[in-house]
């Protein structure tokens, strides 16, 4: 059975990630700090596949660690999830970031050259686009300046990625650019930790919901969007999950020093209005929330093409975005 390193693997994007190679046959094994995630999330995994998959606590900015891994398991694969992912502290603590994203995916970089180990799946982000000028972003769509540290951590990975590959190292790799995940696996045990106040729509949403938090404030509704708010493109965690298993299936056919890019995304814009809809809609219940003043670096709208990903790594969005608000209520619900 194939091993997988998942650096981050115990986090909300990781963990789904984790039971969908398992599901196609991929043993996981996981690297995670606990920085954003909780060790409780190995123990429902474990109820979700049956499987105690291997981990290892540590920092993957800790070569003593990664060295371990190697010694211990014949590694065939990596995808890197670790990185700290919060824009507003980014712009506060842009040293903490960058050393953190960009020094970690060099290490892991040469962990691989030492290890012999081919293939990577990077995980990116669709904020590399910026607004875009032409809607949907297709993965030619011109890369633009970041709005925050964050953002631009992302873009100096690709570029550290593409480098790299052009001094053929003998690996193959693939950037996905993810647009909003969202969402929580249907069996409810896993999904996005509420670790402080969130950054994100969702979740906020559905703490709001849940009586944890007062009211939801839409961030602008004087847009020029069909409703007055922002669009973004709300992907289910695990549709997104599915796309990393079909990244490495398709990167076993490649060349050595082989490089691409894919959106992941549903191909559907969504309005925070619309979404919140939804979620009245899945929940039965009126949501408390009011329209506030927009928030500073907002892109106003973005969704993506999805052309490529469908046509080259045969993957398709299988959930809705009314399947993203019932998995993410059944999993605030289910929290004590
Ligand atoms: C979505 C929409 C807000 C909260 C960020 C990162 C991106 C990725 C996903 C990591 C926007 C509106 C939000 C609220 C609101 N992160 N909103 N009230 O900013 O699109 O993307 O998270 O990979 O890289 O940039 O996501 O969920 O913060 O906002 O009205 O309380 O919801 O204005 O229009 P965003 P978000």
């Amino acid at each position: 059975m194939k091993k997988i390193l998942i650096t981050g693997g115990a986090g909300y994007i990781g963990s789904h990630t984790a039971v969908e190679l398992w599901n196609a046959g991929m043993e996981p094994i996981i690297l995670d700090d606990f920085s954003n995630s909780e060790a409780k999330v190995l123990d429902r995994l474990e109820e979700i596949t049956g499987k105690r998959f291997t981990f290892y606590q540590g920092d993957c900015n800790d070569k003593t660690v990664l060295d371990s891994i190697g010694k211990a398991h014949q590694i065939e694969g990596v995808i890197h999830f670790a990185a700290f992912k919060a824009v507003g502290e980014s712009t506060a603590k842009p040293l903490k970031y960058y050393k953190n994203n960009v020094g970690s995916l060099v290490l892991l970089l040469e962990f691989m050259q030492e290890q012999g180990i081919k293939d990577l799946v990077f995980s990116s982000s669709c904020t590399v686009y910026g607004q875009p000028e032409v809607l949907p972003v297709t993965e030619a769509t011109p890369r633009q300046e970041a709005e925050s540290p964050y953002g631009n951590t992302k873009k100096i990975c690709e570029d550290i990625l593409i480098d790299y590959v052009k001094s053929k190292p003998g690996i193959r790799v693939i950037s996905l650019r993810y647009f909003n995940p969202v969402g929580a696996h249907p069996s409810s045990k896993i999904g996005e930790l509420p670790l402080g106040t969130p950054n994100n729509l969702v979740p906020f949403i559905t703490q709001v919901a849940a009586g944890i938090r007062e009211k939801l404030t839409v961030f602008g509704a004087d847009y020029d969007t069909m409703d007055g708010s922002c669009v973004r493109d709300y992907i289910h965690v695990v549709d997104l999950a599915d796309a990393h298993v079909k990244a490495f299936s398709f990167l076993n056919q490649q060349p050595e020093n082989f490089y691409d890019v894919f959106n992941v995304g549903t191909g559907n814009g969504n309005t925070v209005l619309e979404v919140i809809y939804a979620f009245e809609k899945v929940s039965g219940q009126k949501l408390n929330y009011v329209i506030g003043p927009r928030r500073p670096g907002d892109v106003v709208k973005t969704w993506a093409d999805t052309t490529k990903i469908k046509t080259v790594l045969g993957w398709q969005p299988k959930y809705s975005l009314e399947d993203s608000m019932r998995d993410s209520w059944n999993w605030q619900k289910g929290l004590k």
